[in-house]
């Protein structure tokens, strides 16, 4: 089977963790060309240095990193506490010694979809600041992007603030650049994410798998719900990992297309993705798939069985 060419983009961030090690474990089925960092939930020196390590600890090195914005588009970058200091809670992964792509992530980013001639896939789940970028420096990508999938947004009720998801609220000028570039964009919203806090079984399960991939998932899991407990807020809930699933399996999630636009001068709807439910705006195109619904079973059974069955090659 040909493998699904993809450039992945991460705020490396604990959810981002697991998703990266998810996608790590579908390279069977994946043609990773790169993998690249953005700052949101911590400063990209941290989501960087997240990002590369995690990817050289599972061995592998022959994916090139590669460093993306410091900031976003227009405003000071606003970060998140959830993820601890590091990004990582106080889950330590060796440090990588590899140096990160000498180009930027909006460049690599370009020069991927440039090779692959209308086929790349392209998954961000962090502020969408490297997209945007690479749109604003070359037009053309539009053409050459097959699909993009994120996770941010949400139809109803944000994390951040009581209408805005965080990826959404840290960087609204660049989500609305992408969701006004005329890519074909799904995104993954708070409304399926939420409902993803890793249930106890799920952690246990995963814990018994005696490979560096669950071992590392466990730990960053086991954080998440030590922080859940010692302060009080932010489950488990594996947002990432959930737009990734919706990449390589699909049937998992409820999808449908709205006209979504995103809000840029609102101070309390700052970064609000707001949706035409009533298509009162007929005029305007139905841009976005959006995700409606989520099979929490299958989602549960495809990511245990994902640590199970995977045996490095
Ligand atoms: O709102 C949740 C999203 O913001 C997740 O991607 C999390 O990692 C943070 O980036
Ligand atoms: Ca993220």
């Amino acid at each position: 089977m040909k493998k699904l060419p993809i450039v992945m983009d991460f705020d490396t961030g604990t959810d981002d963790a697991i998703a990266i090690i998810c996608a790590l474990m579908h390279r069977d089925c994946l043609d990773i060309k790169a993998i690249t960092a953005v700052a949101g939930n911590v400063p990209l020196d941290a989501t960087a240095a997240n990002t590369l390590n995690i990817v050289d600890f599972l061995g592998h090195t022959d994916i090139p990193v590669a460093r993306g914005a410091a900031a976003p588009l227009t405003r000071e970058l606003k970060c998140a506490i959830s993820h601890g200091k590091t990004g990582l809670g106080d889950v330590v992964v060796p440090t990588s010694t590899r140096a990160f792509c000498e180009k930027d992530a909006a460049e690599v980013i370009y020069d991927a979809a440039v090779e692959c001639a209308g086929e790349l896939v392209y998954l961000a789940t962090g502020p969408q600041t490297n997209i945007a970028l690479a749109i604003q420096r070359h037009p053309d990508i539009v053409n050459l992007i097959k699909k993009v999938y994120i996770m941010g947004g949400c139809l109803v009720g944000g994390n951040t603030t009581p209408a805005t998801e965080f990826n959404a609220y840290v960087d609204p000028e660049a989500l609305q650049v992408l969701f006004r570039s005329g890519l074909d964009v799904t995104m993954i919203g708070l409304d399926v994410t939420l409902r993803t806090a890793v249930p106890l079984w799920v952690k246990e399960a995963v814990s018994r798998v005696e490979t560096p991939e669950a071992q590392l998932a466990t730990k960053v899991i086991d954080f998440c719900l030590r922080r859940n407990k010692e302060w009080g807020y932010d489950e488990a809930n594996l947002h990432d990992v959930v737009a990734f699933c919706s990449i390589v399996n699909p049937s998992v999630l409820t999808l449908k297309k709205y006209y979504v636009d995103v809000e840029t001068e609102g101070t309390i709807t700052r970064g609000m993705t707001v949706a035409d439910f009533r298509d009162v705006c007929p005029d305007k195109e139905k841009n976005i798939w959006c995700a409606e619904d989520i099979d929490l079973g299958r989602f549960w059974s495809w990511f245990v069985d994902l640590f199970k069955n995977y045996e490095r090659r």
